[in-house]
Parts: C-alpha cells; structure tokens; sequence
C-alpha cells in the first residue's frame, strides 16, 4: 500500500462555492472561478467573476485554456468544503445504533466488546473496514478520526484501506489492558504499548509523509488503560510532537464515576489526562459532556479540540447534551463526529442535524442563556471547526488558496435543469424551486439532503466518486 497520486491534471469549476471563512462567517462566492492545480492544491479562487473573463484568468493563471475544460455548475449545484468525521469507531460499524436503551459501560460490556473482538481475524476487518470507509466517503467524509479495535494487525489493515480508497484519516489502535472482559484485553501495558508503537510506524511506512493517513494515539479511556500504560502513551506523544491523541472525555454518569474511583488522587479528567502527558493542541476529546469551569479552562489552555457527536449522547444511556455555545464562546476548537456505533448514523449531515436539535434542547433548559446553533455554525462545525479539532486547518476545511482541494460537488438539479433531483431524504424530495436563491438552495441541501446529492467527492483534488 502506498500513497495514491493525485490527479496530476489540473480542474477548473465555474459557479457556485460556499465555505466558511470562520465560525461566523459562511462565504456564498458567486460566478466563482476555482483552480485546482496539477498537486491537489487550490491555486486560484476568483469570485464574481464575468464569464467572458474566465479564459484570461485561466492564462494568467499559466494555463492555456485547451489542456483542460472548466466544469460549469449547473444553478442549484455547488461546491463546499468535505465533512470531517472527528470521532468514528471503524470496528462498529456493524453494530450502528445497538443497544441503545443501556448505559455506556453496559453497552460496551453487553454490545459492544464482543462485536470488536471479530476484528481478530484479518479477513472479517478488511471486509468491514472496505464497506465502512467507502460509504463514509460516499456520505461525503473526506476526513476522519478513527478508532480500530484493540487488534493492531486489523488496525493496520484500516490503515491501509483509507489510503487505499484515498480518505484522509487519523488512524489508532485503542489501547484496554484491564475493566473489559478477558476475551477483549490486552494482555499487558507492555504489549499494548509495542502494538501501537507497530501501527504508528506502519502507518509512517505506508505515507511517509502524512499525506492522507497519520498515526493517532488511542487510549480508549481511562477505565480501560492502567498507569503504566498511560504514561507510556504520555512518553511516546512526548517523543513524537507530530502525533495525535484521542479518548473520551467526560461521557457519561457511570464512566465518570468510576474514572474518580479508579483515579481519587485527581480532581477531573482533564488533570488525569493531563497529568500522563495526553493533552495538546492535537488532542481530541470525545462528547466532552460534563466539564466544570476548571475542566474547561483547563483544554482551552492546552488548545485541546473536542469532537461533539449529538447523535451518540443523545441516544446512548440518558439523554447528554453538551455545551456546545459555551466552547464556542470561548473559543475551543468544536468539530463533528458521528460515534459510530454509539451513533446510529454515520454521515455528518445526520450529526449536524442532530446537533441543531440538542442545541435548541439547551437553549430551552438555559432559558435562552445558550442560544441554539445557526445553519452556518452547523456547517462549520461540520468542515472547518472539524478540521481545527483534527489540527489539519491548514491544509483542509475551507477553499483558501494553497489548501489541497478537498470538497464535495453537490447537485440538486439533474442534467436537463429540472428540479426533480431536489433535496432528497429517505427518498422524498424538497424540491427546488425557480425562485429560490443560492441561499435557500444551500438551507435545503443541509436539512434535508443525502448522499444522492453528493455527486463527487474530492479528496487532495481526485474525484473519489463518480
Ligand atoms: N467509551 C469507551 N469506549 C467507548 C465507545 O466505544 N464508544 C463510546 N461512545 N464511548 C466509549
Ligand atoms: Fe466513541
């Protein structure tokens, strides 16, 4: 397995292109000329521009304009940014939405543990882990933050499956050497601790550059992983500032509370964590639910980024509502994931939704204190904030030139201009209308499209669906 090329040939679009500029600014560029060069990266972004004008601007640009066609956007299609996928669980895929009425560590004991465990055999993990990744890209996922099963082996096949179909990806082994059944345990912190220092230098051997796929250090939590194997994953980030980290945080009642006994000597996670060495600018926090003022100023200081997954805490157990206007209000990094399985869905539109909902929840329970999240933060969160949390801002997440172009092409209209492609969930249809504005077209893309209106996605420039 290597690195697949980009395309080699430059693309050009005309039309429409929507990105956010920041968690308060969406960007609708009209009579957009976008160039992707020959590398995957966007050399030129000219909005508003005449059509008449293209040709020059494609020259100026060093290109003569024969050697390769602009691809004019029908009205009602457009280009925005990939979805990030900021906390997955590739070896759950399966398993989506099971088990939904029990507690967290009920769940992984009765549901979960056991359906990871198949991912021993090499066979079953290559054979899942295809169907999941290629439908993540379907659903538009350029980027995403997995976590395999504690296998390193089936972990490394992942690996090598991402690249493969070419996702973007963080790639970890979850590190369990006690509190999960003895069928599915690592046998020491020694071993945990050689599996991952394998898969890290896999994952460096198969893109050695960081292309697509990047090792992610992956402590499932800190009931499952002992002190020696903590501070050993502390030692390796240590050693290594490239690497990345992930665990959950501060889910649930029931793993809260047995974190505080297995840990007394701490006052929260986030100085239990802290204090093995885990948390950084490229640490990702899962669900973050139950932080307290310390807590929360304790990962804004450490630049920690968090992965909300509306759709996991608002199923799984009890009803979970993270605060999500409160980071945002002080400026922590907030990105989407879908938590599959705890998650019953895996596309980011889903979770987006999804968080609208919890948002208003909250800003009902707050008395308007936390106001509801706006469509344009939704899309944030989903692409950009999604690509803060995963530290890869400034190569992804929005059209900036010299980004690698990694986007999604979106059509509600089918070739003839009719509408009847529309927005469609669950196979009904929203359609478009002649008097609706790019705007308008864009809201209905959000609430009520799906993968049928995702008609390429674009990763480092290639067109990974056709
Ligand atoms: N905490 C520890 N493991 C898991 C998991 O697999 N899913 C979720 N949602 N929380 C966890
Ligand atoms: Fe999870």
């Amino acid at each position: 397995t290597t690195v697949p090329p980009v395309r080699g040939l430059p693309i050009a679009f005309y039309g429409t292109i929507i990105h956010s500029l920041d968690v308060n600014t969406l960007e609708i560029m009209h009579n957009c000329l976008l160039i992707v060069d020959g590398d995957g990266k966007i050399q030129k972004i000219a909005k508003d521009t005449p059509q008449a004008k293209i040709n020059d601007l494609v020259v100026e640009t060093g290109y003569t304009p024969d050697v390769f066609p602009v691809k004019y956007l029908n009205r009602g299609d457009f280009i925005i940014p990939g979805f990030v996928d900021t906390h997955h669980h590739a070896p759950q895929w399966a398993q989506r939405g099971m088990g939904r009425d029990q507690t967290l560590l009920d769940w992984l004991n009765n549901v979960t543990f056991a359906h990871e465990r198949k991912f021993e055999d090499p066979a079953y993990a290559r054979k899942m882990y295809s169907a999941c990744v290629s439908a993540g890209i379907r659903l538009g996922t350029t980027a995403a933050a997995y976590y395999g099963s504690l296998h390193g082996p089936a972990t490394k096949i992942l690996a090598d499956i991402c690249l493969e179909q070419g996702q973007r990806a963080f790639v970890g082994k979850c590190n369990m050497n006690r509190h999960s059944p003895d069928w599915y345990r690592e046998p020491s912190a020694q071993d945990s601790l050689k599996q991952t220092q394998e898969l890290i230098s896999h994952i460096r051997r198969i893109d050695a550059e960081g292309k697509l796929v990047k090792p992610i250090i992956t402590p499932r939590f800190a009931i499952t992983c002992d002190d020696e194997l903590l501070s050993g994953l502390g030692k390796i980030a240590a050693n290594d500032p490239e690497i990345h980290i992930q665990t959950h945080f501060n889910e649930a009642a029931d793993e809260m509370q047995f974190t505080r006994q297995l840990f007394p000597q701490f006052k929260h996670e986030a100085e239990l964590y802290e204090h093995f060495g885990l948390l950084g600018p490229k640490t990702i926090l899962a669900h973050s639910i139950f932080l307290e003022e310390d807590e929360i100023n304790h990962i804004k200081s450490k630049g920690c980024g968090i992965a909300h997954c509306p759709i996991a805490t608002a199923t799984l157990g009890e009803f979970m509502m993270a605060p999500i206007r409160e980071y945002l209000r002080r400026d922590i990094k907030v990105g989407l994931g879908t938590d599959v399985g705890g998650g019953f869905s895996c596309s980011i539109l889903d979770a987006m939704r999804q968080a609208f909902i919890i948002s208003k929840a909250r800003e009902t329970l707050t008395k308007g204190a936390d106001p509801a999240l706006t469509l344009h933060e939704g899309f944030f969160l989903a692409t950009l904030g999604g690509a803060q949390v995963c530290d890869i801002d400034s190569k992804v997440g929005n059209f900036i030139e010299g980004k690698e172009f990694d986007a999604l092409e979106i059509h509600t209209v089918d070739t003839e201009g009719n509408n009847d492609i529309g927005c469609g969930s669950v196979g009904i249809v929203t359609p478009i209308e002649d008097d609706d504005s790019a705007e308008v077209i864009f809201e209905k893309f959000l609430m009520t499209g799906d993968d049928r209106n995702i008609a390429k996605v674009y990763i480092r420039g290639s067109s990974l669906k056709s």
